[in-house]
């Protein structure tokens, strides 16, 4: 049988086919834009993730048995809010994961609710990001919209939803809403309350691999699929990379190097950071996980090859980088903002340490290693926790520079397990339709199966020292900037 993988991302929708043994059979993408409509709001149209999907899938199926398809699942961009009228037309364009407008209600939410009170209801605290706070958000300053909100639903789901009829999300993604319990894997009640909505406006609650409908006739109809593929709930896009990776199960960690910068430590047990900068979340494979968030990775070298110094070569670009662990120059990533560990969304990006010798090649040198710093900012976080890792998955563009996983590897002393397929979330949604279709018994069973390991990028002794004393400057540079960046905002 085949399986179809959805990848609802920021800049595009990457679509996967899998066959039953785990094969990749085929993929596409498809843009849509984004807009910012003011600085640090960040905003897509839900209408253009589904038509973009629907584009693919039918570019994906061309050659395909369509009669051989049996499932279809998802990993999607986390937090953003998609809100529907009675109608079931969207309200508004949907507020994204890294949009930073809704600081007041985050205020409100961390120190009048309270942090305390916040980490009881939902294991977890209010970042600008998260839903809650977009709701608040759309509450306070669009009463006229928040007054025609007949159902509230996460980006994948609006997805889920137009293809089923289905008003349902994953315990996954449902996490990143601060509106579940998420040790318990249902609403919270005290949530909804403080947000001024009803827990009926939420989606209906599954675990990831858990069959939540079939296709509607008409959508059977448009892809030439059969009526009774089925759809499965699927998981925000680093669950669905972890199960992508093999993240699953006890103590296993993966680094995703996309639009965000995430490090994701698998845990059979439920846990809290007490300190909060990391997120404790329900896992797409029953079970729960810690996550760091950055919210400018590969964007930050995207944004300084693409828009900066105008070029697309990311690999000859790269070619001139030889000095490990000896740059003079160093970058803070947080081009909007920056959500773990420092939760400020007026943190903005910044180089220092430039001399008159300073070289292109030590400036794209500094933008690398400063995303590969912040990564390492969450793991101490981690191992302040007691938590223990000796290795790491990576996906994500970013993943495909040896460079950069040799700065991973070095930066955090990890060693890095290079999957076959980069296609994380992608891989990962294809993996739980396959559980939910009943070919696997479980997610972990999946992945023991899929996920083959080809490379593992070693650290080594004396670069892992150098970049020890470096990292030990990096992070002084952003307390230092800190007072600054309250002015300049
Ligand atoms: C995770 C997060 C991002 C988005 C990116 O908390 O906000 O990784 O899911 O798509």
């Amino acid at each position: 049988m085949l399986y179809i993988g959805v990848d609802l991302g920021t800049s595009a929708v990457k679509l996967l086919l899998m066959d039953g043994e785990g094969k990749i059979q085929k993929i596409v993408s498809k843009e849509y834009p984004i807009y910012f409509p003011n600085p640090g709001w960040s905003e897509q149209k839900p209408e253009d993730w589904f038509t973009q999907t629907m584009e693919g899938i039918k570019e994906l199926l061309a050659q395909a048995d369509k009669n051989q398809v049996a499932g279809i699942s998802f990993g999607g961009q986390m937090h953003g809010l998609v809100i529907l009228d009675k109608e079931d037309q969207v309200i508004r364009p949907a507020l994204l994961w890294n949009d930073g407008r809704t600081y007041e209600e985050c205020d409100y939410l961390n120190n009048v609710v309270g942090k305390e009170n916040l980490s009881k209801y939902t294991a977890n605290i209010a970042f600008t990001g998260f839903t809650a706070p977009k709701i608040l958000w759309v509450k306070n300053k669009e009463p006229e919209n928040f007054a025609k909100i007949a159902k509230i639903m996460l980006p994948k789901d609006y997805i889920a939803y137009k293809l089923t009829g289905v008003h349902c999300t994953d315990v996954s993604d449902a996490s990143g809403m601060l509106l579940l319990d998420v040790k318990n894997r249902r609403w919270s009640k005290e949530m909804c309350d403080i947000c001024g909505i009803t827990v009926e406006m939420l989606p209906k609650l599954y675990e990831s691999y858990e069959c939540v409908g079939t296709l509607t006739a008409e959508i059977a109809g448009e892809l030439g699929l059969p009526e009774n593929v089925k759809v499965a709930a699927g998981a925000g896009d680093n669950a669905a990379a972890a199960v992508g990776t093999g993240t699953v199960g006890e103590g296993m960690c993966n680094i995703s190097l996309g639009t965000s910068g995430t490090i994701f430590i698998s845990s059979k047990t439920f846990g809290v950071d007490k300190y909060n900068a990391l997120h404790a979340f329900a896992h797409a494979d029953g079970n729960y996980h810690l996550m760091g968030c950055m919210l400018s990775a590969a964007s930050c070298n995207k944004w300084w090859m693409e828009d900066i110094i105008g070029t697309d070569q990311y690999a000859a670009e790269q070619k001139g980088i030889e000095k490990l662990g000896e740059n003079h120059v160093y970058f803070l990533p947080y081009l909007m903002g920056e959500r773990s560990p420092h939760n400020n969304p007026n943190a903005r990006g910044t180089f220092i340490g430039m001399t008159m010798d300073t070289s292109r090649a030590d400036m794209t040198q500094a933008v690398l290693e400063g995303v590969a710093f912040a990564l390492r900012d969450s793991l101490e976080v981690a191992k302040s926790l007691g938590i223990r890792l000796e290795r790491t998955k990576i996906c994500g563009g970013g993943a495909k520079s040896p460079l950069w996983k040799k700065m991973i590897a070095n930066i955090l002393n990890l060693k890095v397990d290079v999957i076959e397929s980069e296609e994380g979330p992608a891989l990962g949604g294809a993996m739980l339709a396959a559980v939910a279709c009943g070919e696997y018994e479980n997610v972990e069973a999946a992945a023991e199966k899929i996920v083959k390991i080809i490379d593992t990028v070693e650290p080594e002794p004396e670069l892992v020292e150098k970049y020890e004393a470096r990292y030990q400057q990096f992070k002084e540079i952003y307390p230092a900037c800190k007072p600054l960046f309250e002015i300049i905002k």
